[in-house]
C-alpha cells in the first residue's frame, strides 16, 4: 500500500512521542512492504512562533492531501498568557474542525501489569475495557464567546449549541461500535439541568430505539458518570457524551489505565469507515494523536510515554488505512513489551525496567519485527476496533 501521512508533532513532548511513531510507522512499512510517505507540518504553539498563526494554511493543506494525520500535542506556558489573542489549542480546535472529525474515539483498558500503577484499587480494575466516543466539532467549544466589561470586571459568556443532526450522527457512530463489542451504550448527559442534554437524551432515545434495538442503552448524568468511573469502572462497555464532558471524563478514566501516556485517540468523520457492519479506511483524513498534552514539564527529557503515540498510529492504520494486521501487530508489540515490565517513569514496574522515550519504543520497534509471523496465525479476539493495551 502507498499511504500519505501528515504529522504534525507540535510543542512540549509533541515531538519526541511523534518521533517514536513514526519509526513504528517506518518499521510496519518495512516489514509489510508498505510505502508510507511522512510529511511534516507545523501546529500550536511552534507554529505561532514561526508565522504568527496556531494552524498555518500551509499545514492545512498538508493535512487534507494526506490519507491521515498524526498529531503530537500542543500548548505550553510560553502561550498560555489568558489575553493573548492567538493561542496553540486554536491549531487544534481548527483542524479537528476543518477536518469535520466529530467523533472522537479514546479506549481504555488496564493492562495487568499496569493496574498497580493505577490509583483505582487492583481489584475494580479487573475487565475494564471502555470505549468512550466524544462528540468533538460541536457544543460549548464551538459557541459563541463574548466578554464584555461590566461593574468595573467583566462578563464572559461561553455558548453551548449541539442540533439534531450533530447528536444523531455521534450517536450512530457510538451505537455502531457498541454493536461489535458488548452491546452496552451509555449516554452520558446532565439533562437534570442543561436545555442540549435534553435534547440530546430525545435524540438518542429515538436513534437507539429506531435503529439499534439490539443495543442496551442507558443514561448517566455526567456527575454520576465520574463517580462511577472510580467506583465501577467495568461496568461501561461504549459511552457517547458531548466534547466537554468527554473532555474531562476521558482524562479522568485515564488513570485507570495507570498513565495518561498510555491512551491514543482517533478521531473521525462522515466516511463510509462506520456505515459497513466492520469499520474499514475512511475517504477523508483522519486524525489520530495520543490522549495527554504537550506536558512542557517534562519536555525533552527523554522520559515522555511514547505509547499513547504509538497506539495512535495503530488506530491509523486500522481505521485510515484498512491495515487490520498490522495495527493488531503494534498492539500486541505494546503489549508485549508492557507485559515484561518495561516503560517510561510512570509506569515501569521496577527501577531496573526503567526506560527512555527511544529506548521504549525500539523495544516495541523490536517486537513488532519478532511477531510478524505469530501475528497471522494468532488470530486475535475480541474487539478490533478498540483492541489496544
Ligand atoms: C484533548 C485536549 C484538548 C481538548 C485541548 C488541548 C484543546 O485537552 O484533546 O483532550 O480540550 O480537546
Ligand atoms: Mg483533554
Amino acid at each position: 500500500m502507498h499511504a500519505s501521512i501528515a504529522v504534525l508533532p507540535g510543542d512540549g513532548i509533541g515531538p519526541e512521542v511523534t518521533s517514536e511513531a513514526v519509526h513504528i510507522l517506518h518499521a510496519v512499512a518495512q516489514r509489510w512492504g508498505h510505502a508510507f510517505d511522512v510529511e511534516e507540518g507545523l501546529i500550536g504553539g511552534c507554529a505561532i512562533d514561526a508565522t504568527g498563526e496556531p494552524l498555518p494554511a500551509e499545514t492545512s493543506r498538508l493535512a487534507f492531501r494526506a490519507d491521515a494525520v498524526l498529531l503530537g500535542a500542543v500548548g505550553g506556558p510560553r502561550w498560555s498568557d489568558p489575553d493573548a489573542s492567538v493561542r496553540p489549542e486554536q491549531g487544534l480546535l481548527g483542524l479537528r474542525q476543518a477536518l469535520g472529525v466529530y467523533a472522537n474515539l479514546r479506549p481504555i483498558s488496564v493492562h495487568p501489569a499496569l493496574s498497580a500503577a493505577s490509583p483505582v484499587k487492583a481489584d475494580r480494575l479487573v475487565g475494564v475495557d471502555i470505549l468512550f466516543v466524544r462528540e468533538l466539532t460541536g457544543g460549548i467549544y464551538f459557541g459563541e464567546k463574548t466578554r464584555q466589561p461590566l461593574l468595573g470586571g467583566e462578563r464572559a459568556t461561553d455558548l453551548c449549541v449541539y442540533t439534531t443532526e450533530e447528536i444523531e450522527r455521534v450517536v450512530r457512530i457510538a451505537a455502531r461500535l457498541a454493536r461489535e463489542r458488548r452491546r452496552r451504550l451509555t449516554s452520558v448527559d446532565k439533562a437534570n439541568v442543561l436545555e442540549t442534554s435534553r435534547l440530546w437524551r430525545r435524540v438518542t432515545d429515538r436513534v437507539m430505539h429506531d435503529e439499534f434495538p439490539d443495543v442496551t442503552l442507558d443514561h448517566v448524568l455526567v456527575d454520576a458518570c465520574a463517580m462511577r468511573l472510580v467506583q465501577a469502572p467495568a461496568t461501561f462497555d461504549v459511552v457517547v457524551t458531548e466534547n466537554l464532558f468527554g473532555d474531562i471524563l476521558t482524562d479522568e478514566a485515564s488513570m485507570l489505565a495507570g498513565s495518561i501516556g498510555m491512551l491514543p485517540s482517533a478521531s473521525l468523520g462522515e466516511a463510509p469507515w462506520w456505515s459497513e457492519d466492520a469499520p474499514g479506511p475512511t475517504t477523508r483524513p483522519g486524525l489520530y494523536e495520543p490522549v495527554h498534552g504537550s506536558a512542557p514539564d517534562i519536555a525533552g527529557r527523554g522520559v515522555a510515554n511514547p505509547i499513547g503515540a504509538i497506539l495512535s498510529v495503530g488506530m491509523l492504520l486500522r481505521h485510515s488505512l484498512g491495515l487490520t494486521e498490522e495495527a493488531r501487530a503494534v498492539e500486541q508489540a505494546v503489549n508485549a513489551v508492557v507485559a515484561d515490565g518495561w516503560g517510561t517513569p510512570d509506569i515501569a514496574v521496577s527501577d531496573g525496567l526503567r526506560c527512555t522515550t527511544r529506548e521504549l519504543a525500539e523495544r516495541i520497534a523490536g517486537r513488532l519485527v519478532e511477531q510478524r509471523d505469530d501475528v497471522a496465525t494468532h488470530a486475535v479476539g475480541s474487539n478490533e476496533t478498540t483492541q489496544v493495551a
